[in-house]
């Protein structure tokens, strides 16, 4: 698989914190997108990010989202506004969907990126999620986030309540 495996060395340039995941070509590390925004240059992919729609339980009730991660741009392009043209791709891409919402959780170092690409964080939170799809079950990480980040899509207001992920995060 070609593709995956050039989108595998642009995923582990970007997280090289991550060394376990996007060896060979891998390309995923939780759980495996259903769709991927890619920017390319002449050098090949540049920027990246996954999309997984699911329902999510919020508050008890079913809620449709797109599960959004392994948002990357290579390093040597970085804070150049790469990433946030990106997030212009992906909210496009989310409206093409016709989804109510984009969702994710992110370091808090990464709020403001995503805060300045339309995303709004929401106040703290219980959070329940798979830790990881790809292996045998492991318990759910049950946690109050802090960084869980929603973007409005075809509907406004994220309702409240906690938040059952209903699988791992992208
Ligand atoms: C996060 C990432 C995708 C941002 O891409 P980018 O192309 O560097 O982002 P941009 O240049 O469009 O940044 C736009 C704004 O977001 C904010 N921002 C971006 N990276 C930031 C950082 N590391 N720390 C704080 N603010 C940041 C800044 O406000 C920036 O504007 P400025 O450069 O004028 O200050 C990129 O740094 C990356 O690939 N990181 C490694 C992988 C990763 O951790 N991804 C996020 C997983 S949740």
């Amino acid at each position: 698989m070609p593709e995956h495996a050039e989108l595998a060395v642009l995923l582990r340039a970007a997280y090289a914190h991550l060394p376990q995941f996007f060896a060979g070509s891998r390309t995923w590390s939780y759980v495996r997108p259903e769709a991927r925004v890619v920017g390319r240059d002449v050098e090949g992919p540049a920027a990246h990010a996954g999309v997984l729609r699911r329902f999510l339980q919020v508050g008890g009730a079913d809620q449709l989202a797109a599960v959004v991660g392994l948002v990357a741009v290579r390093p040597g392009l970085q804070r150049q506004g790469v990433g946030l043209a990106l997030l212009e791709r992906v909210q496009e891409f989310l409206d093409d969907l016709a989804v109510p919402f984009g969702i994710l959780m992110c370091a808090e170092h990464h709020v403001p990126f995503y805060e300045r690409g339309g995303w709004c964080r929401l106040s703290p939170r219980r959070s329940v999620h798979s830790p990881d799809d790809t292996t045998e079950p492991h318990p759910f990480v049950d946690e109050i986030s802090t960084t869980t980040l929603v973007l409005p899509v075809r509907r406004k207001d994220w309702p409240d309540g906690e938040i059952h992920w209903n699988g791992a995060t992208v």
